[in-house]
């Protein structure tokens, strides 16, 4: 497929959102044209999902039900959302996918085998080319996220934002571990900086990933590469 696709993860509070934002403007700015959407949802079908996911409604389901809730979400976002963006070759950039689930339900004790079954099926081949992992520690995501939500008028936390601080926990570390099984995919980025230096890293990471579709950095490449037997042939004379 033509299009790019681009996930971002992490815990609570983590700033996948507002670094979403960000990386939008810069790549329309670039002159790509972006799709943004978010899991669960992200298709008039899956927020149906959605609401009951994150109201905890379906909670008696047991994780191993609610996997299945988030892999029907998922169907239907990718067959009605992601996909068709891909095939126009537009950027698609998800705020969570699929790894959000091997994280949240592997977490709560959903056999990773199954997990994995569920995820080939409903994804159908759509998988990231580069996820940006943003990695905080736990307690400085959720007070950012209670902050928020003070600002916002007193939101309740979600099903998943309520649970406890070791939960949270497992999940950063389950995240971290994602990242190390597959480095080439995943990016992590540290998400404590200021959000303007979070959203340089964010970018240098995109840019670096895919160079042919800046050209800039492709020139800055090709450049690198002539200049570089004359640089070093230079740095040696200068004796630096
Ligand atoms: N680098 C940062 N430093 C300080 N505050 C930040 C930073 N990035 C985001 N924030 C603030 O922290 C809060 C959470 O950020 P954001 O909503 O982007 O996180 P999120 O990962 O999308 O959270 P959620 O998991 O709840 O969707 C927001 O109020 C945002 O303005
Ligand atoms: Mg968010």
């Amino acid at each position: 497929m033509p299009g790019r696709f681009i996930t971002f993860e992490g815990g609570e509070g983590a700033g996948k959102s507002t670094q979403i934002a960000q990386l939008k403007k810069r790549l329309e700015a670039s002159g790509h044209t972006i799709v943004v959407t978010r899991e669960p949802g992200g298709s008039p079908g899956a927020e149906k999902i959605r609401e009951m996911l994150l109201s905890g409604a379906v909670q008696d389901l047991g994780p191993r039900g609610e996997a299945m809730l988030f892999a029907a979400a998922r169907a239907d976002h990718v067959d009605h959302t992601i996909r068709p963006a891909l095939e126009r070759g537009d950027w698609v950039i998800c705020d969570r996918y699929a790894d959000s689930t091997r994280v949240y339900q592997g977490e709560a004790g959903v056999d990773p085998n199954y997990l994995l079954m569920l995820e080939a099926a409903a994804v159908a081949g759509v998988r990231p080319e580069l996820t940006i992992l943003i990695d905080i520690p736990v307690e400085v995501g959720l007070n950012r996220v209670r902050k928020r939500s003070k600002a916002e008028g007193g939101v309740p936390p979600d099903r998943f934002e309520g649970e406890a601080l070791g939960i949270h926990q497992r999940r950063r570390s389950l995240f971290l571990d994602l990242a190390k099984a597959e480095p080439h995919r995943v990016s992590v980025i540290d998400g404590r900086k200021p959000q303007d230096e979070v959203t340089e890293a964010v970018w240098q990471t995109v840019r670096t990933h895919f160079p042919e579709d800046f050209s800039e950095v492709q020139a800055e490449n090709e450049d690198l590469e002539q200049l570089q037997p004359e640089n070093s042939g230079k740095a040696h004379h200068d004796g630096a």
